[in-house]
């Protein structure tokens, strides 16, 4: 018994701890300000991070199509592209950190982020147990919003996923209890400032792209609490778009629903807690055509990461076949990293390039082995095919 009685203890010391960094966060997030314009910045820092495994194989092929389509503002110090190295799994476990304290400031002192996949340590591989980089940053940066559209357009499906990036399951994920063999406890965070914000970007997203309707998912009926909380705030927050109708679904009928033929239609712009989003995500992109195909962005008012959503891969560098790695996820990436600066332009001619080069010429395909095109001749192609002054003419022949 008195053995319990300490573990408890200890258990309630730890839990006070993450009630203490929970309500510093609550008052971080109440004084933040909005959303920065870019449009207003004089200049605009884009830093490439390399990752683990393909990561920087395919990031620099990104990276080339960065400078090819940002070459002006390059030239006249509007933008700069700046490499971060450092964020690799040997270096994150030498430094015993999820991200490293130097590479943080190099983040830090950048405005948007393009990110190559990072590893996450495992049970029994070899390295400390270290949170996942990603997660890392989602946090260190407040990258609240984790932005995925999925669009099918032969099949009518066109849904952006918010999902919050920051709280439930993972905001306090690597800080369970063990009390003992016997008993293991995790916490899931809500918090209202942080719901609000996330649902308030699903909500002015769906009122700026001329949609009609924003699709709450939790599973309110059974994790009242938190779940509860981000469903009452979004009832109260859809006050303020009577225009924009909501609608409330639960997670698991959700997820049916998403392959439901007739109904799936009807879903524009879903708002859901971390855990959920994470899943449902990679149920829409897989309906895409695959996790690799889709893209994220980690948005926060100051800052911005933008990733492909798959992994590092690790066994196409120890098969050597890395520099087969299809660089096409993270381009799009990129292009999602153009858009949201305000290159317009410029991101719609590279998904346009991306869609000749990846859906109908197909002149080069990226296999992922030697009996296909390399990552850097894919770029080269897709640059190609960017340069190309008939262009729209091409694009345009192939959607008619
Ligand atoms: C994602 C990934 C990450 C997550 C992993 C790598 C920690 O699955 O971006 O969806 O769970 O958020
Ligand atoms: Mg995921």
């Amino acid at each position: 018994m008195s053995d319990h009685k300490e573990q408890i203890q200890a258990a309630q010391e730890k839990f006070q701890k993450i009630l203490e960094e929970q309500f510093a966060r609550i008052d971080k997030i109440k004084q933040e300000d909005d959303f920065v314009d870019y449009k207003n910045k004089e200049k605009i820092v884009i830093g490439v991070v390399g990752g683990d495994g393909i990561g920087p194989f395919i990031t620099a092929e990104a990276q080339k199509i960065l400078e090819q389509l940002l070459e002006d503002d390059i030239k006249s110090g509007k933008v700069e592209i700046r490499q971060i190295d450092g964020l690799t799994i040997e270096n994150r476990a030498k430094a015993g950190k999820a991200i490293p304290d130097d590479v943080l400031e190099e983040l830090k002192g950048c405005d948007v982020i393009l990110k190559g996949p990072t590893t996450t340590p495992r049970k029994g591989d070899g390295y400390p147990n270290i949170e996942s980089a990603n997660v890392a940053m989602r946090k260190a940066l407040d990258l609240f919003a984790n932005v995925r559209p999925v669009k099918i357009p032969q099949e009518g499906i066109d849904w952006t996923f918010f999902r919050e990036n920051t709280e439930g399951g993972y905001a306090v994920g690597s800080q369970g209890v063990n009390l003992g063999d016997d008993l293991a406890v995790d916490f899931t965070v809500t918090t209202e400032p942080g719901s609000e914000r996330i649902i308030r970007a699903a909500f002015d997203h769906a009122k700026n792209n001329g949609k009609n309707k924003v699709t709450v998912v939790t599973k309110a009926n059974v994790i009242k609490t938190t779940d509860g909380k981000f469903l009452e705030t979004a009832k109260k927050i859809s006050e303020d778009y009577p225009d924009i109708a909501m609608d409330d679904w639960y997670i698991d009928i959700m997820t049916a629903k998403l392959i439901d033929p007739k109904r799936r239609k009807e879903f524009e712009v879903l708002v859901l807690p971390n855990l959920y989003g994470d899943i449902l995500t990679d149920e829409a992109a897989e309906m895409q055509g695959g996790v690799g195909t889709a893209g994220s962005i980690n948005m926060g008012k100051r800052y911005a990461m933008f990733e492909a959503i798959h992994g590092s891969a690790p066994r196409m560098v120890d098969e050597g076949r890395a520099k087969y790695a299809d660089p096409s996820s993270i381009i799009r990436a990129a292009g999602m990293l153009l858009n949201h600066i305000g290159k317009k332009e410029q991101a719609e001619k590279l998904e346009k390039a991306l869609d000749i080069c990846t859906n109908f010429e197909k002149d080069l395909v990226v296999t992922g082995r030697d009996d296909g095109a390399s990552g850097a001749e894919f770029s080269e192609y897709l640059i190609n095919t960017l340069k190309r002054p008939d262009l729209e003419e091409v694009y345009a022949s192939y959607t008619a």
